[in-house]
């Protein structure tokens, strides 16, 4: 069974949770290689809802092994509350199925407070993060001064680096920040108490994943946020600070590219971002209200509400390139069921030329005006729709130019939020 990388392809909260789900059942791993609680998967499974920022979806199929990988930065108080919330449900019933590697950084709470405090600093530059530490806790990371969870487990290192750790953040909360600075106990106490409960979910998870490819086991690799939001390749600097490409699947599991077989990116049949930055589509008009109420786009670790825009084709192009995409799922395409027309864009406009690939500077981004082809809608409910070949003529219509304009295979069209609302083109996993 071939290993498969899912991942955002526009500004994350693409609906990845849902296509995990579908695709774990074909999984014998799934694994979380980057981001951390920044993320938010809403999944629908019969009836219930459940929202899960950290523990791969996987988790909600029993059977399979959830591995949060080195690359990712863990707040173990979030981890262990989705433990218990989901131990409350029924689920996890067996701890060996959920596995730590020891590599991963640990969130602080130092980190809260300086991403909380930065951001209110830095008044309209500010990113609008999720204020969950992330981007300070990868700066430790690349600064060298991180604590990794097998630091977290020995006492005394940990006792070490935390005073290190303390006399550089109290300075710049202090002095800086104009925050509260934090005593060694507080922290000290609360997260031996954190490191006494994820002691048995920590394992060497890149040998255990080699094994489990030697074993002829496969990997689902479930990526967080979206390509346009990767620290090297997104629109910097708003983006967050971990590689969200596919490239990250590797580096934050310590799995080698060679072994990757299938890259599926997700893009809604839309386009949403939440935070602050250039998103060309945006539409601040009527109709991007009607996209969001329709689709309910507020965020699902935030709740904030998500700016909402037409399809730009020119994002996604960009997507299957840096990623190497071998399919697309194309998600919430009933949201788009009242419009009497739909818009894609396919080019940029900017000083009287038009322009077909992301400009580099965020300046001339920001200047970008859409390009659009309109197309007539569907104006029908196609959520109970089980086939391509029953859609709408429009909806094929639709999809299809996406595709073309994409320049890669469309894969699965979700037409609704639960799991039988979905039409299934190409299985990765069966190629
Ligand atoms: P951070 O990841 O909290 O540092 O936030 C940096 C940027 O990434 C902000 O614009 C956030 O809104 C955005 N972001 C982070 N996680 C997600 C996500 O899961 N979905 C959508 N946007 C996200």
């Amino acid at each position: 069974m071939p290993n498969v990388v899912v991942i955002g392809a526009q500004w994350g909260d693409e609906g990845k949770g849902k296509v995990v789900d579908i695709y774990t059942e074909h999984a014998d791993n799934v694994v979380r290689y980057q981001g951390g609680n920044n993320a938010g998967h809403t999944l629908v499974v019969g009836d219930e809802k459940v929202v899960l920022h950290l523990i791969p979806s996987g988790i909600l199929h029993e059977g399979k092994r959830c591995i949060i990988g080195n690359g990712v930065v863990l707040d173990p108080e979030v981890f262990i509350r989705e433990i218990t919330n989901l131990k409350a449900k029924g689920r996890i019933k067996d701890d060996s199925v959920l596995c730590l590697s020891e590599g991963l950084h640990i969130i602080m709470p130092y980190h809260k407070r300086i991403d909380i405090a930065r951001e209110a600093k830095s008044g309209d530059k500010k990113i609008g993060t999720t204020g969950r530490g992330i981007g300070p806790a990868y700066e430790d990371k690349i600064g060298r001064r991180g604590i990794r969870l097998c630091d977290l487990l020995d006492r005394d290192i940990f006792a070490r680096k935390l005073t290190e750790a303390l006399e550089e953040k109290n300075f710049l909360l202090e002095k800086f920040l104009n925050d509260k600075p934090f005593t060694f106990e507080e922290i000290f106490n609360e997260y031996n108490g954190y490191a006494a409960t994820l002691r048995k979910y920590v394992a060497d998870t890149s040998l255990m994943l080699h094994q489990e490819v030697k074993a002829g086991r496969n990997i689902l690799f479930e990526g967080a946020q979206g390509t346009l939001l990767d620290v090297d390749h997104g629109t910097y600097p708003f983006v967050t600070s971990s590689s969200t490409c596919a490239g990250g699947a590797c580096t934050g599991t310590g799995v080698s590219p060679r072994e990757i077989n299938e890259i599926i990116g997700i893009s809604k049949a839309y386009v949403t971002r939440v935070g602050s930055g250039p998103f060309p589509t945006e539409l601040l008009d009527e109709t991007g209200e009607n996209m969001r109420q329709a689709g309910n786009e507020f965020g699902s670790t935030t709740g904030r509400p998500r700016r909402c825009g037409w399809f730009d084709a020119v994002v996604l192009r960009y997507a299957v390139r840096v990623n190497g995409l071998t399919g697309v799922a194309i998600t919430k395409l009933d949201v788009l069921d009242g419009f009497d027309t739909v818009k894609i864009c396919t080019g940029y406009r900017y000083k009287g030329k038009v322009i077909t690939e992301i400009p580099a500077t965020l300046e001339v981004f920001a200047d970008c005006e859409p390009v659009y082809e309109e197309m007539p809608g569907w104006n029908c409910a196609i959520s109970n729709v089980k086939s391509f070949a029953a859609l709408p003529e429009n909806a094929q219509k639709y999809v299809k130019r996406l595709e073309q304009l994409m320049g890669c295979e469309i894969v699965m069209v979700s037409v609704g939020p639960r799991r039988d609302e979905t039409i299934s083109l190409r299985n990765p996993f069966f190629a």
